[in-house]
């Protein structure tokens, strides 16, 4: 017989207790982590989630219960297993799982003592991963507790639903394990922070018409946070585009958020965020309606005060995984290059329309009718500004001065001028633009402002209302208008009883 070189094999299982922990840092933070557990119970057809904490305490958890269809025992011992479904295999279209892995390593991400407990048809489970345990037995194995009335949380449990519960919170409490009240200072500062990206990521959900996801945190309500502002009247929303591609559809919509002015400072900073407007400007990507992926122009353009109103939005199904490179948490993509493409065009059109507006805005600023206090001066390629000398409020008091100090006045008006400071608020504009306002007047110079603009433009003219007009649209009558209003009736008056 001739001789045959079979191939040998040798045993590769992983070691339970490395690979396991191991799960842990792939990168989830509290938020995504949180959000991860919450997909499941979207895909479960949960309406209802709530996350319960208890923080102060020895044993300090965090519970996420859903009122979704829930596991059986088969169904829960699968889910517990890492890696419980096949990422290839298409997923239906409410679907946002994708490794089945998430539960587990968001979960480990944050805990090392997962417990799941689910209910389905009057009967319940309940199923606990314990990192020590792993760590000590090295082997893949859970454990089936037979008191499940005794786990924290369960009690949350409707007819049918899954529990999610983390304990030995040990990244959570950021190190702190004596100090009780410390360590929940620090959990529920984490926690409070979680609650803008639920609202951000679930808003769709939450906004739905019918069968909404309603989100609740230690028995309050959270509200969906639409990163477009919609129901603004003043946000501009572009007409839709779809990209076909031959794994399905990609929807584009751009959406132009309103000015600060036209809304209350409470709805400009709740949609700014921590990071504020700057940062948040860019591509909001969604998957199956799931915002994964947002403020960021996926390096196509800079995040720049010019664009800071622009938000994209991009709906992608879950048939696309592949094709944009989502990962494990879900919370990156890489863009394919047909749909990069067409991304840079809109991007252009963003650019030219926030460059129109800006300038228009200059020309208001420039426009002799309006009287404005500032000159902007183009020259070579260089802008200034300068003081307007012609303004009345300075002529008007210039022609009250002797020749000699009229010039050395006009001097120092120049001299205020040209020591503009450029570089801070360069410094300011790129940061925090809105928060720039102009000083507010005194009352006696506001009213030498309004009485010499007013009678200049009266003398030259033009109606009252025509004036007020005029005056509403220039600082520093815009930002104290209703005090300029009153000294324009009172001038009025004055006028009268003449
Ligand atoms: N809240 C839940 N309700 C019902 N089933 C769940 C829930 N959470 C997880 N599962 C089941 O566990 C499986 C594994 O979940 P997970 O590890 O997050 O991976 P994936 O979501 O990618 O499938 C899910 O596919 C689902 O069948
Ligand atoms: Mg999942």
């Amino acid at each position: 017989m001739p001789h045959v070189k079979t191939e040998r094999s040798a045993d590769a299982t992983p070691h339970a207790a490395a690979l396991i922990e191991g799960l842990r840092d792939i990168g989830y933070s509290l938020e995504t982590a949180i959000a991860d557990i919450i997909d499941n119970s979207v895909t479960a057809g949960a309406h209802e989630v709530q996350i319960v904490t208890e923080t102060n305490c020895d044993e300090p958890f965090v519970a996420i219960v859903d009122d979704g269809c829930g596991m059986t025992e088969d169904e829960l011992v699968a889910a517990m297993r890492p890696g419980s479904k096949n990422p290839l295999a298409s997923r239906s279209q409410p679907d946002l799982g994708r490794f089945g892995l998430g539960l587990k390593s968001a979960s480990f991400s944050q805990c090392r003592r997962l417990t799941v407990v689910s209910r389905v048809r009057g009967k319940t489970v309940a199923a606990i991963w314990d990192l020590d345990d792993v760590a000590a037995s090295n082997e893949w194995k859970i454990s089936l507790p037979a008191h499940i009335d005794e786990i924290p949380g369960v009690e949350h449990l409707g007819s049918t639903g899954t529990l999610v519960l983390w304990q030995k919170l040990d990244r959570l409490s950021g190190g702190v394990v004596n100090n009780a009240q410390k360590r929940a200072e620090i959990i529920n500062q984490r926690l409070a922070e979680t609650e803008r990206h639920l609202r951000l990521v679930f808003h769709r959900f939450m906004e739905a018409t019918s069968r909404a996801l309603r989100i609740s945190l230690n028995g309050r309500g959270i509200s969906p946070l639409d990163p477009f502002a919609r129901k603004n009247a003043a946000t501009i929303c572009d007409p839709e585009e779809i990209l076909g591609l031959p794994q399905g559809a990609v929807e584009i919509q751009s959406f132009t958020l309103p000015h600060h002015r036209q809304m209350s400072k409470v709805e400009w900073e709740d949609l700014g965020g921590p990071e504020g407007h700057l940062k948040s400007q860019g591509f909001y990507l969604y998957r199956g309606k799931r915002l994964i992926l947002y403020g960021t122009w996926f390096g196509l353009s800079r995040q720049s005060e010019l664009t800071k109103l622009s938000r994209v939005r991009i709906d992608i199904p879950n048939t696309m995984d592949g094709d944009w490179k989502i990962d494990v948490k879900k919370s990156s993509a890489q863009l394919p290059p047909l749909v990069r493409e067409r991304l840079r065009k809109v991007i252009e059109r963003i650019h030219e329309g926030s460059k129109r507006t800006y300038r228009r805005r200059g020309q208001k600023l420039v426009d002799q009718n309006r009287l404005p206090m500032w000159h902007r001066v183009q020259n070579d390629g260089q802008i200034s500004y300068r003081p307007n000398l012609d303004h009345p409020v300075f002529s008007e008091f210039a022609a009250t001065l002797p020749e000699h100090q009229r010039r050395r006045f006009f001097n120092c008006i120049t001299l205020v001028g040209a020591s503009l400071p450029i570089d801070t608020l360069h410094a300011d504009m790129s940061g925090a633009a809105e928060q720039i306002a102009p000083d507010r007047l005194d009352e006696d110079t506001l009213e030498q402002a309004v009485r010499s603009t007013f009678t200049l433009l009266v003398s030259a003219r033009k109606d009252v209302q025509e004036i007020k007009g005029l005056m509403r649209e220039v600082d520093p009558f815009r930002s104290a208008w209703s005090d300029t209003e009153r000294i324009i009736s009172s001038i009025i008056e004055e006028a009268e009883d003449k």
